[in-house]
């Protein structure tokens, strides 16, 4: 049976998780990369046996590809999805999806228009720790649900931020602590809880020499009527694993990152099949420590959803939410006001 055909734009640290996870999929074939930068696509084609095409306009002109993955810094994210969607590709955009409300609306308006899936990356969603929490948050096993925390302590090196001169940047980085880092915690945050009905904020650049935020704390109400934190840093270190804690009136359980960490309730049962213990892979000190299974999953779902036209558990919609919660948190900052999302995105959403 024919392969699908997947191209990646991008061939800089986080292609190389598009790359291996394509190739070790059933049914998936990597087709070729593009980047701007010669070398780079270069050699990314030849680490993977794969084509490097000279320009993304060749990439998304080459009929064997029918899906995209897009690994460029976040601020093309939007234009790059916009560009393959006209063209008529399917695509898998790494996180954020866009930068502001209005992009990503712009975003969902071409895919749209064009008839095309999109998936956006947020691999922590595909951990069977987020699936146990989240059915157990909608059977009611930890009764009515009371907090819902987020706690992202983390250290990135001076170093880091000078490895690509995007990062740390208002234009193409979009934010730092929150936007780039802690949105893997928000998006699974908001995904179990369900929707945030305001954030009240303070953000502060304190360690690090870059123009967006390094730290920041928020106050979250939900629509169940529960309270929260969000909290996300890059300047602590020595940096540790993100914390997502879930308390209600019969049970409380805590994710470390991947897994799960402490699961109490009332009748003292455990979900079948969960082992209880501490994350063996975090990119709480080294963005590059992360593991392969959540991407590998993720795109296996794009997969999937393009051969049984279904939608993708992360699709445009579901990417736009953190973007919407982040940049409300970022306004909350701005005016020193309590901030309401409902109200924060009729005024910001292109529909
Ligand atoms: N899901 C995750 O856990 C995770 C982890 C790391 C990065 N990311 C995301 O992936 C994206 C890329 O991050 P990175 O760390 O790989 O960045 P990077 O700087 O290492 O790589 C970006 C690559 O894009 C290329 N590029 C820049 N502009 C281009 C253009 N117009 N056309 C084609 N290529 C272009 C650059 O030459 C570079 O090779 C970011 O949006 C980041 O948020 C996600």
């Amino acid at each position: 049976m024919k392969k699908l055909g997947f191209g990646i734009i991008g061939c800089g640290v986080i292609s190389d998780w598009h790359a291996k996870s394509v190739q070790a999929i059933d049914g998936a074939e990597l087709i070729g990369a593009a980047d701007l930068n010669e070398a780079a696509r270069k050699s990314f084609a030849e680490r993977y046996g794969i084509r490097a095409f000279d320009s993304i306009e060749d990439l998304l002109a080459c009929p064997d590809i029918s899906v995209v993955s897009i690994c460029v810094p976040s601020g093309l994210h939007a234009p790059l999805a916009i560009q393959a969607a006209n063209a008529g590709k399917n695509i898998i955009v790494e996180k954020p999806m866009a930068l502001t409300i209005e992009e990503a609306d712009e975003v969902i308006a071409a895919c749209e228009k064009n008839g095309v899936k999109m998936a956006v990356i947020s691999q922590i969603r595909f951990t069977e720790a987020i699936r146990v929490l989240k059915n157990a948050i909608d059977n009611g096993t930890f009764g009515r649900i009371v907090m819902g925390d987020v706690f992202m302590r983390y250290y990135r090196s001076p170093e880091y931020y000078a490895s690509s001169a995007w990062r740390g940047t208002y234009k193409m980085d979009g934010g730092g602590a929150l936007m780039n880092q802690g949105i893997h915690g928000i998006d699974c945050l908001q995904y179990v809880m369900g929707d945030i009905k305001s954030v009240m904020a303070t953000a502060k650049t304190l360690v690090h020499n870059i123009e967006v935020e390094d730290t920041c704390s928020a106050v979250v109400e939900y629509a169940n009527g529960a309270i929260g934190v969000i909290q996300g840093t890059t300047s602590v270190f020595p940096g540790y694993p993100r914390l997502l804690q879930i308390s209600g009136s019969k049970g409380s359980a805590t994710l470390e990152e991947d897994s799960i960490l402490r699961w109490d309730t009332i009748d003292g049962k455990v979900p079948e099949g969960i082992i209880l213990g501490r994350t063996k892979a975090s990119g709480a000190s080294d963005p590059k420590a992360i593991g392969m299974e959540g991407h590998q999953l993720q795109i296996e779902d794009m997969l999937h959803a393009v051969l049984e036209d279904r939608k993708p558990l992360v699709d445009m919609y579901e990417g736009r939410k953190p973007v919407k919660i982040i940049t409300a948190i970022y306004e909350s900052e701005r005016t020193g006001k309590k901030i309401y999302l409902d109200e924060f995105d009729r005024s910001h959403s292109k529909k």
